[in-house]
């Protein structure tokens, strides 16, 4: 019997493939970086095919270290950096420009046309979204007002749209299939998320033939047949990566948070099948979709919390590996008050300012290397707090009731991880598999396939590696959120 399951997930800076066990233990893995294309200032861009190499050489390579064939694998799970933008030639299979990644801005200009036009109150109410750059749909009218020919081609059937996930499934199954899932459609600006469908009103406002939209299915859903790595895989599973995060976590109760630490930070609370409105900033969204049955979150989402680690290691060269960070961070001079704003692609919730740009204050003849590592640590920390206590104000839980489920590679950090405890003033529960993202992707094919447990068994299965309890002095904590709030405030761009 085929008993492994593979997850690969596509993310901002690399690609992952892991091999999982029938007892879901990791057995494989394989992972490449890409390139980032930075065309001009706030611009983001991603080669689709090299996207497509570091998929297809992750998974042999996870393939190889389990010591299994394709033909073992009874299922494959998708997970993908959300939002990003690729359209490609249904002929051919070529992307006709590079995907425009989740982080560009070059739309903020147009965006900010229709916010003055009054668009904003109808896309937010039938997206959950708000008229930010960061959300596919402005980056697709781009894409085909700005590629020579791409509209009249678009309009005639001859190219197709997708997020990451999309791409992937077309290429492995050879163009059989154009789809993607609930959650990742539910980031586009296109989708209706209550009415779980493309939505004429939003295609007209952006001017986005419907001939380019996949079909979008359930999250656990017969998404082809790959014949790509020698014998032919079913694709079970697809949920953009925060997605697959909260249900890696099994944050399947409402009212239950989790916050991922990736290129970005994004937390997403479960407010089961109720859509809450948010009235401080934060998105609705789609959760999951499972047997047609739609459960939703609200979401804070922040752009920039490992991409400042990668900064400190690429940019600035402070460390030579991500992992030094933390111990530097840990060996600053506690009496400095270095405060950084990582806003290098604007800020995202809930100040959702797009023109804003990255800050650091309090610098001193003193202040080095440590100090400016642990500002960007205390930085993803402060925003986790800020989106926090939006969403205490939206789902009305009292301060200190949420327990916040982490992952993501920063976590590894026990020393964020305090801060993170202290500065929220609420426990902070870190899990023993830090994977969760592609546990969550593994756990939809798994038990699509029927060889993984249903939901509450597989929510059971969550275990706790650490409790971080806070231990800051209320004044203390207080200081350094207002040394927080005062930086903020010099960096919003008006
Ligand atoms: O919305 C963007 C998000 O999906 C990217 O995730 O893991 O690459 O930071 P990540």
């Amino acid at each position: 019997m085929t008993k492994y399951i593979l997850a690969i997930d596509q993310g901002t800076t690399s690609s992952r493939a892991i091999v999982f066990d029938a007892e879901r233990r990791i057995a494989g893995v394989g992972q490449r970086e890409f390139t980032q294309h930075f065309p001009q200032d706030g611009w983001v861009e991603h080669d689709p095919e090299e996207i497509w190499e570091s998929v297809v050489w992750s998974v042999k390579t996870a393939l190889g270290e389990a010591g299994i064939g394709a033909g073992d694998v009874a299922g494959i799970g998708i997970t993908n950096q959300r939002e990003t933008a690729i359209i490609w030639d249904r002929a051919t299979g070529k992307a006709i420009h590079n995907a425009i990644v989740w982080q560009d801005r070059r739309t903020a200009g147009y965006c900010a046309e229709l916010k003055r036009d009054g668009h904003e109150e109808m896309v937010t109410r039938k997206t959950g979204l708000l008229l930010d750059p960061y959300f596919s749909g402005t980056k697709v009218k781009w894409l085909l007002d700005h590629v020579e020919g791409a509209r009249a081609k678009a309009e005639a059937g001859e190219l197709a749209f997708g997020t990451v996930d999309a791409f992937l499934i077309w290429r492995l199954t050879g163009g059989k299939v154009h789809a993607t899932d609930a959650t990742n459609a539910g980031r586009t600006l296109l989708f209706e998320i209550g009415a779980n469908r493309w939505d004429e009103e939003l295609l007209a406002l952006f001017n986005v033939p419907a001939a380019i939209l996949p079909e979008v299915k359930d999250c656990a859903d017969d998404f082809g047949v790959t014949e790509e790595f020698g014998a032919a895989i079913p694709i079970l599973g697809v949920a953009g990566d925060q997605h697959a995060a909260t249900i890696g976590q099994a944050c399947f109760e409402p009212g239950m948070v989790k916050s991922t630490y990736g290129t970005g930070c994004f937390a997403l609370l479960n407010t089961g099948k109720d859509m809450v409105r948010s009235d401080n900033r934060l998105l609705t969204t789609i959760a999951y979709r499972l047997d047609g049955e739609t459960v939703y979150a609200l979401e804070g989402a922040i752009f920039i919390a490992g991409a400042a680690v990668q900064w400190i290691r690429d940019g600035l060269k402070l460390v030579k590996h991500a992992s030094e960070t933390g111990p530097l961070a840990e060996s600053a001079d506690p009496s400095q008050n270095v405060y950084m704003v990582p806003a290098f692609v604007g800020l995202g919730a809930p100040w959702w300012d797009a023109e804003a740009r990255g800050a650091i204050y309090g610098l001193t003849r003193n202040s080095g290397p440590a100090e400016i590592a642990k500002a960007a640590l205390e930085a993803v920390c402060y925003q986790t707090r800020d989106l926090l206590t939006a969403m205490r104000k939206d789902w009305k839980t009292e301060s200190g009731d949420t327990v916040l489920r982490v992952d993501g590679g920063m976590v590894a950090s026990d020393w964020t991880m305090q801060f993170l405890a202290d500065v929220l003033d609420a426990p902070v529960d870190r899990p023993v598999i830090l994977e969760t993202t592609a546990l969550g992707a593994a756990w939809l094919a798994g038990m699509k396939a029927g060889i993984w447990p249903p939901m509450a068994e597989f929510a059971e299965s969550w275990a706790r590696d650490r409790r971080f309890e806070p231990e800051m002095a209320d004044e203390v904590r207080a200081r350094k959120v207002k040394g927080w709030d005062e930086a903020v405030r010099r960096t919003l761009s008006a």
